[in-house]
């Protein structure tokens, strides 16, 4: 999909407008509102938020279609709408098969201080629609794709087209973080993901990144990681992705973010129940959020030094699996009881948290699709986010302001570290309360981080995947790639 600045009106067929409730009370005498008066007249059309009507054949100017998209009450229209309105646009022209169309923003600058805002979050709702994951079969008959959206009704500054550019990048690196996740888990083993990682950050310039096979995690003394990985034929991976956008900044502590990427979770020993158990590919969704995250950041050449840290593996429960009750050291020293194996992400994390601590970063983020309980709490609206630290959580509400990715602060304190004290070890896997799953999920993690890091938990167990009946640029049952835009935006706030 080509996204331009252009009227280009004799190349496209159809004209897409957007409206607001008050626009369509206005019924402001442009050519389009017009043709879509009676339409408006009779109330079939209200300009409710993304709300669509298509109008065929109405021969508005030298546009075939007419497409008109509600953006709700104007008071409360920001680039979340915008973004959301696009993709609503976008269901609509795959509908029908339009592959060129313009877009008519005259209506939607008055919205906006910063026009770059407008068009950042258009082109991102656009890109981010067009995701599908149809490569495994073979795609419907006499579907056309959308190849040309020109966007039209605005001048382009040079703020625009920084906006179109950084909404491209932005759109395109989380549809990498989809594909990632939506591949699956026989095409996508913790050792595919890593090659796929070198190979998508090959060629950018100021990123390394490093591969740690089985070997290496042991001469690290991984022992969560490890142990995770021990039901399964599958190797385990530990991936560093480093991008020093700051090069002359040497004494900066990086930012560092770390993720769960599980290419599957059958559950292990503790096994799950059959159903749904194939949802489990997307156990690797805290993981493509950090790879996503610092493809942007790098492609965006953010003046920043980050490192994205991700650990991989299968939890399976072949023969060598780890058991109920086994110990396991984890790279801090700490022992973990594993008292359910299918708890096998904080394990995981437990590793990598461990050496972030060590990078003596500015902070620490993690994302994972850590507790079902999520599903509970917060449902698919809010990735939930843990952390003790006030200005982390300052710092990251304002991120997901910026990108629009909601999200919601759930509880870390002491009661949770209570509850997660195990016999033998220094720590168990699962709370003896069972109550509160995502907090005691959080505090086990807790032991893993120095201290005196800032660091923050995301939870995106709940958001990481399906979430298209909420938001129109997700697709239905895929991967969302939540996370890769608020990390972006948080890494934004460190430029010095
Ligand atoms: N990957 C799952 C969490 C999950 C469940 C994500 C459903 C998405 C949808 C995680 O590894 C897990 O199995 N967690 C257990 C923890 C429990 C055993 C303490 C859970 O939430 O049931
Ligand atoms: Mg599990
Ligand atoms: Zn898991």
């Amino acid at each position: 999909m080509k996204i331009s600045f252009s009227s280009a009106s004799k190349t496209s067929s159809c004209l897409v407008a957007m409206i607001s409730k008050k626009g369509v009370e206005k019924k402001k005498s442009s050519a389009f509102f017009r043709l879509s008066e009676s339409a408006i007249q009779e109330k079939v059309f209200k300009g409710e938020k993304n709300e669509t009507l298509f109008l065929p054949c109405t021969r508005a100017g030298s546009f075939k279609h007419l497409l008109l998209v509600g953006l709700g009450d104007s008071e409360k229209i920001n680039h979340e709408t915008v973004r959301q309105a696009a993709a609503a646009a976008y269901r609509q022209l795959e509908k029908y098969s339009l592959s060129d169309v313009a877009v008519d923003l005259s209506s939607c600058l008055s919205f906006f201080d910063n026009p770059a805002v407008l068009i950042r979050a258009v082109s991102e709702g656009f890109i981010l629609a067009g995701y599908d994951f149809y490569e495994l079969k073979k795609k419907p008959k006499g579907k056309k794709s959308v190849k040309n959206i020109f966007l039209s009704g605005v001048t382009p500054s040079k703020e625009m087209k920084t906006g179109l550019t950084e909404g491209q990048i932005l759109a395109d690196s989380t549809n990498f973080a989809r594909w990632l996740a939506d591949t699956p888990a026989n095409l996508m083993t913790p050792s595919i993901l890593a090659q796929e990682v070198q190979k998508r950050f090959t060629g950018i310039p100021n990123v390394k990144v490093s591969v740690w096979n089985k070997d290496r995690i042991k001469k690290e003394r991984m022992g969560g990681v490890l142990g995770v990985s021990l039901g399964s034929n599958q190797e385990p991976r530990v991936i560093i992705i480093e991008y020093k956008g700051n090069p002359e900044d040497k004494g900066s502590r990086p930012l560092c973010f770390v993720g769960k990427g599980l290419t599957f979770d059958s559950g292990g020993i503790s096994i799950k129940p059959a159903r749904n158990m194939h949802e489990m590919k997307y156990d690797m969704c805290g993981s493509v959020a950090v790879i996503g995250a610092l493809l942007a950041m790098s492609r965006l050449k953010l003046k920043v030094n980050v490192m994205g840290l991700v650990g991989s593996t299968e939890n399976m429960p072949g023969a060598a699996a780890t058991k109920p009750g086994d110990v396991l050291r984890a790279r801090n020293g700490k022992t973990m009881e594993v008292l359910n194996t299918d708890a096998e992400g904080r394990l995981v994390l437990a590793d990598i948290l461990s050496y972030a601590s060590e990078q003596k970063p500015a902070f620490i983020v993690d994302a994972a699709t850590l507790t079902g309980a999520m599903a509970i709490s917060l449902g698919d609206v809010y990735s939930g986010l843990f952390t003790r630290n006030e200005e982390m959580e300052k710092q990251l509400k304002k991120a997901s302001v910026s990108s629009g990715e909601e999200i919601w602060s759930l509880p870390l304190n002491d009661f949770h570290v209570q509850d997660i004290k195990s016999t033998v070890a220094d720590v168990a896997n699962i709370s003896s309360t069972g109550l509160a799953g995502s907090s005691t999920a959080a505090a086990f993690l807790e032991h893993f981080v120095d201290k005196k890091i800032p660091w923050a938990h995301f939870d995106i167990a709940e958001t990481a995947h399906d979430v298209a009946k909420r938001l129109p640029y997700c697709r239905s049952k895929c991967a969302s790639g939540v996370m890769v835009r608020t990390f972006v935006e948080l890494a934004r706030q460190y430029v010095r």
